[in-house]
């Protein structure tokens, strides 16, 4: 077993974590939407206007303060007016990014907003740049916040008198790629477009979310920093920028999600733990051009891409979600609390039956995959004081670069969070934990532990779920054992 020293000083504050970095993503892509979250108030699969209760419920549980829609690339060919009004007569288009399917609009605005609402989650709609048009996104702005004005009224016409609140507004997807393969000098261009003629209606804020960089394109951060973070009364134009950064150690179709060997979990621990590195950089460079903080980091995109599930068509991007997966989870929660100055959300990609979802359903079937448990784990997290803390660890693996210990720690309302994952296939680890400046008298934990390749199906819904766990505090000191593989999260007071 090894020993891990480990210091949290209660005094060390970074920031508050926001909820929105528990955050999620939900994209017209495969059964995602359509199966996965709505099913249409016909279906035999209980619902509530049309979305899953047990979907809906398993959001709740874990707190998902906000959902990304419609896309991702999706996004870039949405035309936001086809998804309004009566479901029979909304026009239907072809999905080209995802499978070229025929998507028949059933899901749209209220159907989405009515999700959040069911969910207590705030909305992130993405609109359309690359094939819209300014009127097109100023107006469904309009639609969806403002009082007394003709898009206004098109929505109470359409059964929704009162006004959402709509806080984040993603201006474009991707748009150095599926969103319009432009330069970064162009969209800087584009988004000050956009973004100037989406108003704030009546007491409306929008945070106007600009497309970030492709993971360690700092040159793209760098120009939008010096494009968007002064508008003409020196306020910055960009309330966020939104860096999508997957976690793909080789080439996905070579990367089963369930079949893979030691080196390749290892590679993956690697490719999770450079997000640190790579928001260190970006914060690096928005500190130069924004010192006083006023333009958050966004992971709009982040987790897991493996090869899809034999069989499954390879436009759903449908893959299992292993052990391996949930340590993934694990660390990247880890590393955004703890640069919880900097990043106002994340959003996991992508909820349900795409990517590294937290769900995945077969008819009325349901089950929550490993990364659900992490969030589950960690929920505690949102809204509270994310603190420093140290830990002595060595490598996981002598051949990689991933330490064997991720962990971050969060005080809320006299209650310290403490989430540690030990990335090892092999060693148990024990921490030995000062606690200081944090009067500590007990302690409760739980666990997510299993084998690196276990995950949970519909024939064996709980292979992986959170069990309670020991810990110690004694003198200030807490203790805890962390298995190989294992994910903990510990509350003392
Ligand atoms: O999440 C799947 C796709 O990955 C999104 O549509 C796109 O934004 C990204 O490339």
């Amino acid at each position: 077993m090894k020993h891990i020293a480990m210091l949290v000083n209660a005094k060390d504050v970074i920031a508050t974590i926001r909820p929105e970095i528990y955050g999620h993503f939900a994209e017209h892509l495969g059964r995602c939407i359509y199966g996965g979250i709505f099913v249409g108030e016909d279906s035999p699969i209980p619902n509530e206007k049309g979305i899953r209760k047990d979907v809906a419920e398993a959001f709740r549980q874990i707190r998902v303060p906000t959902i990304r829609w419609p896309g991702g690339c999706f996004a870039e060919e949405y035309h936001w007016q086809d998804g309004i009004g009566p479901r029979e007569s909304r026009k239907k288009m072809v999905n080209i990014n995802w499978g070229g399917v025929i998507e028949d609009n059933s899901f749209g605005t209220h159907e989405y907003m009515e999700l959040c609402r069911q969910i207590g989650a705030k909305p992130y709609i993405n609109g359309n740049v690359g094939s819209g048009t300014v009127q097109e996104m100023a107006e469904w702005v309009e639609y969806m916040t403002a009082v007394g004005t003709p898009m206004a009224e098109a929505r109470r016409a359409n059964g929704q008198d009162e006004p959402w609140r709509v806080e984040f507004l993603g201006v474009g997807n991707e748009n150095w790629g599926c969103g319009g393969e432009m330069s970064a000098e162009t969209y800087a261009a584009e988004f000050r477009r956009f973004g100037a003629f989406c108003r704030d209606h009546n007491g409306n804020r929008l945070c106007r979310i600009a497309c970030g960089p492709s993971s360690a394109d700092y040159g793209w951060m760098e120009t939008m920093m010096k494009s968007l973070s002064k508008g003409w009364g020196g306020y910055p134009l960009a309330g966020g920028i939104d860096l999508h950064y997957y976690t793909m150690p080789i080439h996905p179709q070579m990367d089963s999600a369930t079949d893979f060997d030691d080196a390749l979990h290892y590679a993956t621990m690697d490719s999770a733990f450079f997000c640190d590195e790579l928001l260190t950089r970006h914060t690096e460079i928005m500190n130069r051009y924004d010192p006083e903080n006023r333009i958050g980091l966004i992971i709009g995109e982040w987790g897991c891409w493996h090869q899809v599930e034999p069989g499954t068509n390879p436009g759903f991007l449908y893959q299992q979600n292993a052990m391996r997966d949930a340590l993934v989870a694990a660390i990247h929660l880890n590393i955004f609390n703890r640069h919880a100055r900097r990043v106002m959300m994340a959003n996991l990609a992508q909820t349900v039956n795409v990517l590294q979802s937290i769900l995945l359903t077969d008819g009325e079937q349901l089950v929550k995959t490993p990364t659900y448990h992490v969030f589950d784990l960690y929920k505690e997290h949102q809204g509270g004081t994310a603190v420093y803390c140290y830990t002595d660890a060595d490598k996981a693996d002598e051949a990689h670069k991933a330490p064997m210990v991720s962990s971050s720690v969060s005080i809320k309302e006299g209650v310290m969070t403490l989430t540690l994952a030990n990335c090892s296939l092999t060693e148990e680890v024990q921490i030995d934990c000062d606690l200081c400046h944090f009067d500590a008298h007990e302690t409760q934990a739980r666990i997510l532990t299993a084998d690196t390749h276990a995950f949970n199906d519909f024939d064996h819904p709980e292979d992986v779920t959170i069990q309670p766990w020991t810990a110690q505090v004694t003198n200030g000191k807490l203790q805890v054992k962390l298995p190989p593989c294992s994910v903990v999260a510990g509350a003392v007071k």
